[in-house]
């Protein structure tokens, strides 16, 4: 179960959330994509209407609904969805009053687990770009995170903060959670400012920076406008083949974990 965390907005977690997700369900790995940002983009770029969202994240961290009823299927096969809505919003304060709030995604999943067949390999949880309960959520419920980096001027001043709080949810919460790996994404390779940021990271994080870089790609971005990840938009571009690469390693770091 991986969390794509960054409290900096903007930075590619719902993209790599979502082209992660596709990556791994093509390859035959039933994968389940959890939206907990208010925003709903993930749900959004993997063309799920409003109207379809009936049983969302917040009904299930409310214990309104069980996990397994939230669950939806999307036009990729091997992947499903909980798909998140603005309600979402409120949960932040609503939460606050609730027993175990920090530990509600946790207490669905492992529920769903015990009654379920857990029939999926991986969990991803897409989250919103703040570090305040849903992110803490995601992080209890999760066993490792995937950060992705934005190559640009003040990456790693982001990052320490988001270090601190790992720290934390470790010391308090979630004593295993590991940091799967950094992607560092939109790497401009016209321009030199991306290189600096790219080799600046490698050295203050040395290898838990994934070796794939993913590359700033236009059909990237125009892919959620049309309800599709970008691996099925446009399965060539070079936006999609990183991110085909990104899951093999992210695959393989898996395994070693595992064996561990
Ligand atoms: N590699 C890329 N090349 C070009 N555009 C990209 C790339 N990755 C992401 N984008 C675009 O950048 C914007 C932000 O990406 P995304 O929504 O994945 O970030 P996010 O971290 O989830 O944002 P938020 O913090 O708001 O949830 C989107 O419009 C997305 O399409
Ligand atoms: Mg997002």
């Amino acid at each position: 179960m991986l969390v794509i965390a960054n409290q900096k907005g903007g930075v590619g977690k719902t993209t790599t959330a979502i082209n992660l997700g596709t990556a791994l369900a093509a390859v035959g790995e039933p994968t389940l994509l959890i939206d907990i940002d208010p925003q709903g983009n993930a749900s959004t770029g993997l063309g799920i209407p409003r109207s379809e969202r009936k049983l969302p994240t917040y009904d299930v961290l409310m214990g309104q609904a069980k996990l397994a009823d939230a669950i939806v299927p999307t036009r990729i096969p091997k992947l499903s969805l909980v798909p998140s809505t603005v309600d979402l919003s409120g949960a932040e304060l609503e939460l606050i009053d609730l027993e175990r709030r920090n530990n509600r995604l946790k207490d669905a999943l492992a529920e769903y687990s015990a009654h379920g067949s857990s029939q999926f390999s991986y969990v991803l949880i897409d989250c919103p770009p703040s570090l305040t309960l849903l992110t803490v959520n995601a992080m209890v419920a999760a066993d490792s995170v995937v950060v992705p980096l934005q190559c640009e001027f003040f990456a790693l001043e982001g990052l320490s903060q988001l270090l601190k709080t790992i720290d934390l949810v470790r010391a308090n919460l979630n004593a295993s959670l590991e940091i799967q790996g950094i992607v560092l994404t939109m790497f401009d390779k016209r321009n030199k400012l991306s290189d600096q940021v790219a080799a600046d990271v490698r050295e203050n994080m040395g290898t838990m920076v994934y070796n794939t870089v993913i590359p700033r790609n236009v059909r990237i971005s125009e892919a959620p406008s049309h309800g599709l990840p970008a691996l099925v938009y446009d399965l060539r571009c070079p936006g999609s083949q990183a991110y085909i690469k990104l899951a093999g390693e992210l695959i393989q770091r898996e395994r070693m974990r595992a064996a561990a």
